[in-house]
């Protein structure tokens, strides 16, 4: 059975073979498919890529019908179960599990590069006291390029390698300066004999002790969660680092424009979104009047859906689970009783289950963070923080891929063809006026 595809175009009756590879075939086959010399030939119309591959990858594979993630061809719940964060960081990176002397090496380069430079304070210190800490991470990534003018020697491996290293080990520092300011506190620095996790708490939560411990269960549960999150193929904010890293800026400025991206409701805010939804339904007896403005169209069930699990997110299995050990541990939730009821209602309700939409990655991951001490303002950033690992191995995959080149989609133009101006005199007023915004 021939791998290819036979298109008739009715309009000249010629017919095409495309071969399929991979399962897909390529766009630029139909500019072929012309009614003559003068015309372009066919564009393929997707709004929001709904069936579009926009690269090849080897990073992360989801089959969205039977909930599978998988990293580097690992289930994440085997990593979530016996891996852990900066471990799972190198495997993005590199594309397979480190050995004992790799996974040395990986965690001292990150280590060594947790602090900032000084003048990020200065530069954090300018933000108002109530600024969204996603707003101070994005402008403060983007003002990391300007400390490494070298970065922008991306095909030069070594300058590649420290970026990402940096990168990785400066995230949770800027989160935690972000934190600090909103609550007018004084910044920790790192602890560099803390893990990734434990050092993120300490720099959060540390006052005057002289050594900040956390919770072991609770710095777990904070890694296992920075797993989950490091990675997730093309979603909106990786295609955001891929299509700004495409026309070569440092991996600084393209990784400012991917967490730009994942601070949508839509997207990496969801978690932010979940937790005040559940805070305003309030109680229980509250459902169903919610559910029926959701299905009336007044507004989402945040933390339910996706473009691509069309069942349960295997995410949201693990982080519900793992909501259950750490409540047991830190007291639980009302507002958790509260959630754990509208998906069971949702579940059942034929206009979630017809839409095929189920919790995702998103819907349970607040209460944890909640639980951790952390605000809500501050879950997106959680979310950046490893996902800052799957950006910047998607970054490399992508530059190293000679079928790459800068991103430039097409259109399907309808508007107005070409007309002589006119002077204003001659203007009727054929449409309403337009008032200046006052
Ligand atoms: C993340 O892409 C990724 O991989 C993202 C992510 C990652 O790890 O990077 O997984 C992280 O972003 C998870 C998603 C977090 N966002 C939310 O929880 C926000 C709420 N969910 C949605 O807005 C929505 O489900 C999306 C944005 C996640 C997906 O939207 P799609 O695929 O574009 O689906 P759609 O908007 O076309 O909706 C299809 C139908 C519509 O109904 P009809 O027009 O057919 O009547 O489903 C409805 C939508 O109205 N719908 C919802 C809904 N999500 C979709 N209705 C109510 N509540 C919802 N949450």
């Amino acid at each position: 059975m021939p791998e290819s595809l036979s298109v008739t175009d009715n309009r000249t009756g010629r017919t095409y073979d495309l071969p399929i590879e991979n399962g897909a075939v390529h766009a630029t086959a139909f500019q072929q498919m012309k009614l003559d010399d003068e015309d372009h030939g066919l564009l393929l119309y997707d709004p929001a890529f709904l069936n579009t591959a926009s690269c090849t990858s080897r990073i992360t594979f989801i089959d969205g019908d039977r909930g599978i993630l998988l990293y580097r061809g690992y289930p994440i719940e085997q990593l979530a179960e016996h891996s852990n964060f900066l471990e799972t960081a190198y495997l993005l990176i590199h594309g397979e599990l480190p050995n004992a002397a790799e996974y040395a090496a990986w965690e001292h380069e990150i280590t060594i590069h947790t602090l900032v430079h000084e003048n990020v304070k200065s530069f954090m210190d300018g933000f108002h006291h109530d600024a969204h800490p996603m707003g101070m991470l994005l402008s403060t990534v983007g003002a990391l390029s300007t400390f490494y003018p070298d970065a922008t020697k991306i095909y030069d491996e070594e300058q590649r390698r420290i970026s990402i290293y940096r990168l990785i080990a400066k995230m949770p520092t800027l989160a935690a300066f972000a934190f600090r300011h909103s609550r007018g506190l004084p910044y920790n620095y790192p602890d560099n004999d803390l893990s990734y996790s434990g050092n993120f708490l300490s720099m959060m939560f540390k006052m005057v002790e002289p050594r900040y411990q956390a919770v072991p269960e609770i710095e777990h549960a904070l890694d296992v969660l920075f797993i989950l999150h490091a990675d997730h193929e093309q979603n909106c904010s990786t295609n955001a680092m891929r299509a700004v890293g495409s026309s070569h800026p440092d991996p600084y400025s393209a990784t400012a424009a991917a967490i730009a991206a994942l601070y949508g409701p839509l997207h990496g805010g969801a978690n932010e979104a979940v937790i005040r939804m559940i805070e305003r339904i309030g109680s229980v007896d509250k459902i169903p009047e919610f559910v029926a403005g959701v299905k009336a169209g007044k507004e989402r069930l945040m933390g339910f859906g996706h473009r691509v699990y069309k069942n349960y997110d295997p995410r949201a299995k693990v982080i519900k689970r793992m909501a259950d050990q750490v409540l047991a541990v830190t007291g639980t939730s009302p507002l958790l009783d509260v959630a754990r009821e509208l998906e069971k209602v949702a579940l059942e309700d034929e206009y979630f289950v017809s839409r095929k939409l189920y919790p995702n990655v998103d819907f349970y991951s607040g209460f944890i963070y909640q639980a951790l001490g952390i605000p809500v303002e501050m879950f997106p950033v959680l979310f950046a923080i490893p996902r800052a690992a799957g950006w910047l191995s998607q970054w490399e995959e992508s530059l190293l891929d000679k079928e790459q080149k800068i991103a430039r989609p097409r259109q399907v133009y309808l508007g107005a063809s070409s007309r002589d101006f006119v002077s204003m005199n001659e203007r009727e007023v054929q449409r309403p006026t337009i008032v200046a915004a006052g």
